[in-house]
């Protein structure tokens, strides 16, 4: 089950940022902002991220464009600085108005491998979206570690098959979060999310894990999860599992196959394709539909208000 983290309080706030040291000023400046005017919480809006790779050192940048095989030339790589990207997001979606009342990380948390300092540093920079009364949740991922999450927050520990998963019942849809950090979902998962689903078959759902399900045919060639196809035949013969959403491959794009959409989200962090977008999607649903719009970092990029729609059920039936 994927870590929960409850929205908090200012007084736990700033206990915490005291305990956390350096960052607390900027922090509370956050949450002074977040507090400044009372916003309603939607539980019908949802912020989804993925890939904010957080490292324990604010200042570092990367070039997500470099890989053996990169198409970028060694002069013309574009580094990011990850800690600005997740505090410049935290920022937009604690100013939306009305604030979603939840909002989930799809994986790779943190830059390296989950060091507990990697996973502190995340940590601080997500306690202005909690002081905003908005709810986070976070999958697991191939740079995220189960065991040191679980350490350094146990309260949130909520462990189903060795695994992280969860189902969060929304009004008009329910969420499945599931744990692919493996690079796979291994088949008592893939039973768990059937068994939810059916249990479901009354409200459309829509599943995420960090994996791309397929290969992907974006910049850059990463292979699919191992039980992709079983996930897909999964969701195929469920006509209520609206979409699939994942990361990993930092790449913003869309798919569709049947009834079945295939959401892949752009990295909060860095991009692999030059110039490409990074960022977040504010999602919106009613009873008919799931209204995405992509946030990019850089506002002046073409593909920022970029929007999607998922479709439940058509608005006459
Ligand atoms: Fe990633």
């Amino acid at each position: 089950m994927p870590i929960i983290l409850p929205p908090i309080t200012r007084r736990q706030f700033i206990q915490g940022s005291l305990a956390l040291g350096s960052t607390a000023i900027m922090t509370s400046r956050a949450l002074a902002a977040a507090e400044s005017e009372r916003v309603e919480v939607d539980q019908n809006r949802v912020a989804l991220l993925a890939d904010t790779h957080i490292s324990a050192d604010p200042n570092r940048v990367y070039p997500g464009t470099k890989w053996p095989g990169s198409p970028v030339k060694e002069s013309e790589h574009e580094s990011v600085n990850m800690t600005n990207c997740l505090v410049q997001t935290a920022k937009s979606v604690i100013a939306l108005n009305p604030r979603p009342a939840h909002l989930i990380v799809n994986g790779d948390c943190t830059f390296g491998r989950g060091s507990e300092a990697e996973y502190k540093q995340f940590l601080k920079l997500v306690e202005p979206i909690r002081a905003a009364g908005i709810t986070i949740h976070v999958t697991i991922g191939n740079h995220d570690n189960r065991e040191n999450l679980w350490k350094l927050i146990p309260f949130l520990k909520k462990e189903q098959m060795g695994l992280q998963a969860d189902v969060i019942e929304l009004p008009h849809a329910n969420l499945i979060l599931l744990d692919s950090g493996n690079g796979s979902l291994g088949d008592k998962q893939l039973n768990w999310v059937a068994k939810q689903l059916d249990e479901r078959a009354d409200k459309p759902a829509l599943i995420f894990s960090h994996y791309n399900p397929y290969n992907n045919r974006g910049v850059r060639p990463i292979k699919g999860m191992r039980d992709g196809p079983s996930l897909l035949k999964l969701l195929a013969e469920r006509k209520h599992a609206k979409a699939y959403f994942y990361g990993h491959t930092h790449e913003w794009q869309h798919d569709q196959r049947d009834h079945l959409h295939l959401i892949n989200q752009p990295a909060v962090s860095y991009y692999f394709g030059k110039g490409l977008a990074h960022g977040w999607v504010d999602m919106k649903l009613t009873e008919t539909l799931a209204d995405l719009e992509l946030h990019c970092i850089n506002r002046k990029h073409t593909q920022h208000g970029n929007r999607r729609e998922i479709i439940f059920k058509d608005k006459k039936t």
